[in-house]
């Protein structure tokens, strides 16, 4: 066993601890960026002046109406920026674009003494504008041949080959919604300038790093000038890891400008109109079976929708193609993918990067094809995984592929699905209106960065000479208690109670180089920087003690006085991990993670509403930091994907009326969230026993994306429960998101007996 996943046997690692602000959350006292407003004198407020229309070129910007009004104090605009105009890393996102890409663009930011008067001044300022021809649909815009970034092809085998010896051949489209993160807080960056221009910008981010990097190139200052801070996220979701960057910018170069603090923070409507969300994604596809049901050949063309710049589309489009394969082998595959742009909201990370897009590929191609194959859903799904010694398209050997076995059987055993599928058989041969449906996917997810540079961490560990610790460490807290788990680190290396120590905000001049809190490897590089620190200190004061039974107290006084240092900077870097982006062929994943679930809906036959009546859900977290955490993630991640999957519908304006581009859910009251209400009636979640991940942090895993995958299980459920609506062999499609409006229709299709198989064929020279 390494020595970084060995535990010792009083571990504070591993103990079921409420969250650190867990009090805080539930009180109302836990702070978040913007609440440091109200503690913050003479602070100027800014507001944005955004765009009315989905591209047009920007031919007059007049400001002098705005500074008319009663409490204006500045309009920023392209001019005042004395670094580089562009709130990315990719060059492509004017901060003050000459040229509007999608409606809600912001032209230019009005500072005001009260958020009012900036609002009123922003209303004032005039634009004139030469509207452009748009492209608001992922189809429209693939006719038009509007490609951004690369478009990398995974392949393995004889695609041809594997197709024209398969015993059937089906082929379909599937095409995708994305998703609206609707963090509770919205983005908030607040920024200070002291009296020798440094610049310190507190930003709801999931990475200061960046953040830091695009203020000073804004600015055109050094990275060492400018300090940012992560208090907390009332959640991120992947939506704070590049899209702050901006309203940082905004904030700081306000607060260049006029010496006063600068406050930035969206309004509901502004965070839904401006900033980026899930890509919806397209995918065209060929499979191949053998006569037993097994896959052959695949072949994919995945189309994801950009919207107006690239952002993180490539690496979510690599995520999106090496998870197409999920849990299953594929002797021979080809996956292409590529990006368009479109007038839309700059897509970004959203919890699973792409991995869900992939994965509901291959889902509802089996849940499309199982029946037509005359072979149950179930078996059809667990036929295919994988076995011992096989490999991902991408080349990796999928290490631990029973495991995707043991947490299937596992669902299935403690979830009764055996004895309940003749119980529903029963229920849907005595109700004409109501039927029930059940399905168990399984989850299988990388961990790591495909970016092999983003695999570091760091962390900066203070013993003071009283015995008390603080850390501090690269990584953000959205909610998904990295900070409990970093804290029941420090005290398992250290062998001190929690109540010693102390965590202090994410800051860029503690740990500098930072990477995104993201790929749901906070937990593994941050707790391995701040083990590694604790350990420098812990090997100190151990040779200190020379064996003796001496207090933590009285070792660290006597440290202390005899000049030992009682820090340290401790450092990580993932070993193992390579991936070579240009022939998207490697070994990008520390470990793979694994899930399954079994669902249970009801669906009603004459309006397409459906109840969510059991989900159980057996998941490999290796051995938990943090059980109670860990069970949080899977119960979050879990409603989160059924929303994406089931409720949440994005609609843009599609018309060619001057509203085009528009994004029409631009409120909760028309984007429908999960809710109590749609949580599973019976949810029962465990956690893999004995699944002690060796070479990771104390034997754990990765734990914060992957469950949103288990629930394309609520996905097959209701494609099963529409499926009984009509004949047995009969094929469903459903749309995604499955709303209750397309489940009605995906009803009245399965009732008329509609073909909505796939385009299905024998291949040549077979049966
Ligand atoms: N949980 C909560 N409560 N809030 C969040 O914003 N973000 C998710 C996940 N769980 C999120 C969350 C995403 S997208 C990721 S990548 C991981 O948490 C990031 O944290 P980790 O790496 O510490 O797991
Ligand atoms: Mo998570 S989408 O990697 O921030």
């Amino acid at each position: 066993m390494s020595e970084l996943s060995e535990r010792p046997v009083d571990a504070v690692v591993g103990l079921e601890v409420p969250h650190e602000s867990a009090a805080l959350h539930a009180t109302g006292t836990a702070l978040y960026t913007d609440d440091l407003v109200v503690r913050t004198k003479d602070c100027l407020h800014a507001h944005p002046v955004q765009a009315p229309h989905a591209h047009a070129r920007v031919t007059a910007l007049r400001a002098a109406p705005a500074l008319a009004v009663p409490g204006v104090v500045r309009v920023l605009t392209a001019e005042d920026v004395p670094g580089v105009n562009d709130s990315g890393v990719r060059g492509d996102e004017p901060l003050f674009p000459s040229e509007v890409s999608y409606v809600g663009q912001a032209v230019c930011w009005v500072l005001g003494e009260t958020a009012e008067a900036a609002r009123l001044g922003a209303a004032a300022v005039e634009v004139d504008y030469e509207v452009l021809t748009s492209l608001v649909l992922v189809t429209e815009a693939i006719a038009a041949g509007s490609f951004q970034g690369g478009r990398p092809t995974v392949a393995r085998g004889d695609v041809e080959h594997g197709l024209a010896t398969s015993a059937r051949v089906f082929r379909g489209v599937t095409e995708m919604a994305g998703q609206e993160h609707f963090y509770l807080e919205t983005q908030c960056s607040l920024a200070h300038v002291d009296e020798a221009g440094q610049v310190f910008v507190q930003s709801s981010t999931q990475h200061p790093s960046e953040t830091q990097e695009v203020v000073a190139h804004v600015l055109g200052l050094h990275a060492h000038h400018v300090t940012v801070q992560s208090l907390r996220m009332g959640g991120a979701f992947g939506g704070k890891e590049m899209q702050p960057h901006g309203y940082a910018a905004v904030a700081a170069l306000g607060a260049v400008l006029t010496g006063r603090p600068v406050r930035v923070r969206l309004t509901r409507t502004q965070d839904l109109t401006m900033t980026g969300k899930r890509h919806g994604f397209h995918a065209g596809w060929t499979v191949g079976f053998d006569p037993d049901g097994r896959l052959q050949a695949l072949d994919v063309t995945l189309t994801a929708d950009g919207g107006w710049s690239l952002d993180l589309s490539e690496p979510v489009l690599a995520r999106a193609l090496c998870h197409v394969d999920n849990a299953y082998w594929i002797p021979h595959v080809r996956l292409h993918g590529r990006i368009v742009r479109t007038n839309k909201t700059s897509q970004t990370a959203f919890r699973g990067f792409g991995g869900p897009q992939g994965m509901l590929v291959i889902e509802d191609i089996l849940g499309r094809c199982a029946r037509p194959l005359g072979v149950d859903p179930l078996d059809l799904r667990r036929r295919n995984f994988y076995a011992e010694g096989q490999s991902t398209p991408y080349g990796q050997t999928v290490r631990h592929p029973e495991r995707a076995r043991l947490v299937w059987d596992q669902v299935v055993a403690s979830g009764r699905v055996e004895e309940r599928r003749p119980e529903i058989a029963a229920f849907n041969a005595t109700h004409e209106h109501t039927k029930r449906g059940l399905a168990v996917t399984p989850v299988k997810f990388g961990i790591a960065f495909n970016f092999k540079a983003f695999n570091q961490a760091g962390a900066l560990v203070h013993v003071y000479k009283d015995g008390s610790v603080l850390i501090n460490h690269g990584g953000t807290e959205m909610g998904q208690g990295l900070h409990t788990k970093m804290l029941q680190v420090a005290a398992t290396t250290l062998g001190v109670p929690l109540e010693r120590i102390r965590l202090a905000p994410t800051r860029t001049d503690k740990v500098p180089n930072t990477s995104a809190t993201a790929a749901s490897s906070g937990a593994d590089l941050n707790g391995a920087a701040v083990k590694h620190a604790c350990l420098q200190i812990r090997s100190r004061l151990d040779e200190l003690a020379a064996g003796r039974e001496i207090a933590w107290e009285d070792l660290v006084r006597e440290g202390y006085l005899g000049r030992v240092p009682l820090w340290a900077a401790g450092f990580y870097r993932t070993d193992g991990v390579e991936w070579d982006a240009a022939r998207m062929q490697g070994h990008p994943f520390k470990y793979f993670v694994y899930g399954a679930a079994a669902a249970e809906v009801e669906v009603d036959g004459f309006t397409g509403a459906y109840r969510i009546l059991r989900v159980d859900i057996v998941h490999d977290v290796g051995d938990s930091l943090s059980p109670l955490v860990d069970l949080g993630q899977i119960e979050g991640g879990f409603v989160q994907g059924a929303g994406w999957l089931t409720l949440e519908d994005l609609r843009w304006d599609e018309s060619d009326g001057p509203t085009r581009g528009r994004l029409l859910t631009q409120a909760a009251s028309t984007y429908k969230l999960p809710s109590l209400s749609e949580m599973p009636e019976v949810f029962h979640v465990s956690l893999l026993q004995g699944a002690h991940e060796d070479g990771a942090v104390y034997g754990s895993k990765a734990v914060g994306e992957p469950p949103l995958m288990l629930a394309l299980s609520v996905r097959e459920a209701i494609r099963s429960a529409v499926a009984a609506f009509g004949r047995d062999r009969d094929s469903v499609e459903l749309p995604s998101p499955a709303t209750p409006e397309a489940v009605f229709w995906a009803i009245e299709r399965a009732r008329a007996g509609a073909t909505d198989e796939p385009v299905a064929h024998v291949a040549p020279g077979v049966g």
